[in-house]
């Protein structure tokens, strides 16, 4: 038996008097990209916070790969391989852009102790292999040659194309992206798509809150609109671009 990557089923939270999120139900099929997008406030984030219980749903169900993960802290759905950025999510200040790559990885770690990781030779082959894996990384995005640069130092879009590949190094079977597109310029954003692309293209699922439609229907295999909490559309990037209701919540914007 095979599942989807992530199934949500009625999915609701509410804060207080404000019912955030409504009912939401939708599958999404290991290996692809699914972008989810709808009007400021529509519940997006909120969406990425309740599939990893950064504030657990106030009713519904979310399985991935086929497990329940009710009651899962988010550090477990993570290393079961759910792993998500987040929307106000910057490098990590202070560390190089390799030492940021890496800093993905530490749920990796096995070490028991501090002084363990720092003395013991398995320990500082855990290291190395990860130094490896990080600057293979880097070489994906282009940045090889920046490794030792502080990270902060570097254009906003190899900051956030850092962010993605960050999230690599806790070797997810699914991404949750919030908005990794926000404040790049066109060129920035076609690398990032790029990379998005290449991404799914290597077996792990996608899930991508964007406002950028010409990114979005351009990568998307499918996608979910939502407004004020409710699914209002899903369907490929050409069934959504002529649906009413998508017209509707983005009045003024070009779909
Ligand atoms: N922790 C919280 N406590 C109270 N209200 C919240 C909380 N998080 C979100 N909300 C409210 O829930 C609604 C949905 O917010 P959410 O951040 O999910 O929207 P969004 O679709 O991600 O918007 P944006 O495109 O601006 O990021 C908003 O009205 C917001 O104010
Ligand atoms: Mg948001």
């Amino acid at each position: 038996m095979t599942y989807p990557a992530l199934e949500v089923h009625q999915l609701s939270k509410r804060f207080g008097g404000l019912l955030a999120m409504d009912a939401v139900t939708f599958s999404i099929p290991v290996g692809s990209l699914t972008a989810l997008i709808g009007p400021n406030g529509a519940g997006k984030t909120t969406l990425f916070n309740a599939v990893t219980n950064l504030f657990p749903p106030s009713s519904g169900a979310v399985r991935f790969m086929g497990q329940d993960m009710a009651g899962l802290t988010g550090a477990r759905i993570a290393e079961l391989g759910l792993v998500r950025t987040f929307q106000t999510a910057r490098v990590f200040p202070g560390m190089t852009a390799l030492e940021n790559v890496m800093a993905g990885a530490h749920r990796h770690v096995r070490a028991s102790t501090a002084l363990q990781m720092l003395w013991s030779p398995g320990a500082r082959r855990e290291e190395r292999v990860m130094a490896d894996k990080a600057e293979a990384l880097l070489d994906l995005i282009g940045l090889r040659a920046f490794r030792d640069i502080a990270a902060t130092e570097l254009p906003m879009g190899a900051q956030k194309n850092l962010e993605v590949v960050r999230a690599l190094m806790a070797r997810p079977r699914m991404l949750l992206l919030d908005e990794p597109a926000a404040g790049l310029n066109d060129s920035e954003t076609a690398e990032l798509a790029a990379l998005l692309m290449a991404i799914r293209d290597s077996g792990i699922t996608i899930m991508v809150v964007e406002h950028n439609m010409s990114l979005v229907m351009g990568i998307a295999d499918q996608v979910i609109v939502l407004d004020a909490g409710r699914v209002v559309a899903s369907g490929t990037p050409a069934e959504i671009q002529r649906d009413p209701r998508v017209i509707e919540a983005y009045v003024g914007q070009e779909v």
